[in-house]
């Protein structure tokens, strides 16, 4: 038996996965003598689960937009777990981290220090209103948790409000108001008081509004409001990542609806943040503010993990509350990270530039829509983007094998993105992605979806 047979039988043999035959095939062809051993290694160590462990391949190194696997193969990754607006391992984040690191290594608690006060006070001064007060945490799903328990504590009501598809988090109190079925089926109970509703998603809207939004989903948010009462907040993604792109007034609607029956407005931007949208903050499309906004992923500049939870100034009520209480809430390192990235973004303009190169981007996928009947719809904000692939336009029937195969095919040309809900090319490379890079990766896309 081969080498190559051996490793694939190993991972398939681990029983507690269906590897598809598409990531089989993917396998027999990459998986080497040194990768195989990793991978087994890591199937061996790890607890398996969903999404996670087996993985598929083995990375070396990551830089800019690129990504590089123990056998030298270069990908560009506009999947980078979107924890790359800056790119991988930017340089001025790395010269801060280990400038830190040589100066303060860890806040001990009782104390504060001085990247963590200019962090907190730099992001406040970039978010909107009076969106002021901070508390880091070191990933996003306890920002999110600090977030839930700041609204309870700050409404005196216990109930959210949150989207069906949502993602939050994979902790219990992020997947009670999150609504993917692959993180919250089989796990038993959840929080009480976490009533979902559909989200802004004119394809699949049970409201039937089709192409011509009438904004039923948003009124009904309104309608949930008044009449389950003691909602304290509404939680939702400004733009789920997917994307779905909320129509224009959405949000003022939501908002509006929040403020008539004392809920507030969270929204995690902890993936579409800092920039990535085209805007700072993706809730700015909408002309409104959330009472408390949560950043994560890129914060740390794609190397630190760091997430944070800002809110209005009059929601500073908790002080004898613990709210986080999490160990690295203040570390210097991942603060420092945070404000080099913050000055790249600025710096090297990587709004305007996901901006720009978005609408290029967009505009490309648009000529290829035209082209080939498999791509359903082309949608994207700045450069967080996607393309449905559909089997029949009329029925909106998932192309779902399809999509699988064009991911691997794209892997085989050096291209790695991730497939949503299935069958939704969800395409969101670094910021600092240069025009011919983005275009080398359209063209590979281009390429395979021919293939199917
Ligand atoms: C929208 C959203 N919220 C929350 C989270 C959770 O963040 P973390 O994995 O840092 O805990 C994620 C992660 O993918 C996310 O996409």
């Amino acid at each position: 038996m081969s080498e190559h047979r051996r490793g694939i039988d190993a991972l398939k043999s681990e029983g507690d996965v269906n590897l598809s035959p598409h990531r089989l095939a993917w396998s027999k062809e990459h998986v080497n003598e040194a990768t195989k051993n990793a991978l087994q290694e890591d199937s061996r160590h790890f607890l398996h689960q969903s999404l996670s462990t087996p993985c598929l391949n083995v990375l070396a190194s990551a830089q800019g937009s690129w990504i590089q696997d123990l056998e030298g193969r270069r990908y560009l990754d506009f999947h980078g777990n979107n924890v790359h607006q800056v790119g991988f391992g930017h340089p001025r984040v790395v010269a801060a981290i280990k400038q830190q690191l040589d100066e303060l290594s860890f806040c001990t608690r009782r104390y504060t220090c001085r990247p963590a006060i200019e962090l907190a006070a730099r992001l406040a001064s970039l978010t909107p209103g009076d969106l002021n007060r901070v508390l880091f945490a070191p990933g996003g799903t306890s920002a999110i948790g600090m977030a839930l328990k700041l609204a309870r504590v700050a409404t005196g009501k216990f109930k959210f409000v949150s989207m069906w598809e949502a993602f939050h988090g994979a902790s219990l109190d992020a997947i009670s108001v999150g609504g993917e079925a692959v993180f919250r089926k089989g796990i038993g109970p959840l929080l009480p008081g976490c009533e979902h509703v559909p989200p802004p998603d004119n394809r699949h809207c049970p409201f039937k509004c089709g192409q011509a939004c009438n904004l039923a989903c948003a009124d009904y948010v309104e309608y949930v409001l008044e009449r389950e009462g003691d909602v304290a907040a509404v939680i939702a993604e400004t733009i789920r990542c997917t994307p779905f792109i909320p129509p224009p007034d959405y949000w003022k609607r939501i908002r509006a609806a929040c403020d008539k029956h004392g809920a507030l407005l969270i929204l995690d931007e902890i993936p579409i943040g800092l920039g990535r949208t085209g805007r700072l903050f993706a809730f700015e499309h909408y002309g409104i503010v959330p009472d408390i906004l949560v950043l994560g992923k890129g914060l740390g500049g794609g190397i630190m993990p760091l997430a944070a939870m800002i809110a209005r100034e009059s929601l500073n009520v908790a002080g004898d509350k613990a709210l986080g209480h999490y160990t690295h809430e203040k570390n210097p390192v991942a603060c420092a990270a945070g404000l080099a990235t913050l000055q790249v973004i600025e710096e090297e303009k990587l709004v305007e530039r996901a901006r720009t190169l978005g609408e290029h981007a967009l505009e490309r996928f648009r000529e290829i829509a035209q082209r080939k009947r498999i791509v359903g719809d082309v949608r994207g904000l700045g450069l967080l983007m996607g393309l449905e692939l559909l089997r029949d336009t009329k029925t909106l029937e998932r192309a779902t094998d399809e999509a699988e195969r064009v991911m691997y095919a794209a892997l085989r040309r050096g291209l790695n993105f991730k497939v949503t809900m299935g069958n939704i090319l969800t395409l969101t490379p670094a910021l600092t992605i240069s025009r011919e890079e983005l275009d080398q990766a359209i063209d590979i896309l281009d390429e395979c979806l021919d293939e199917v």
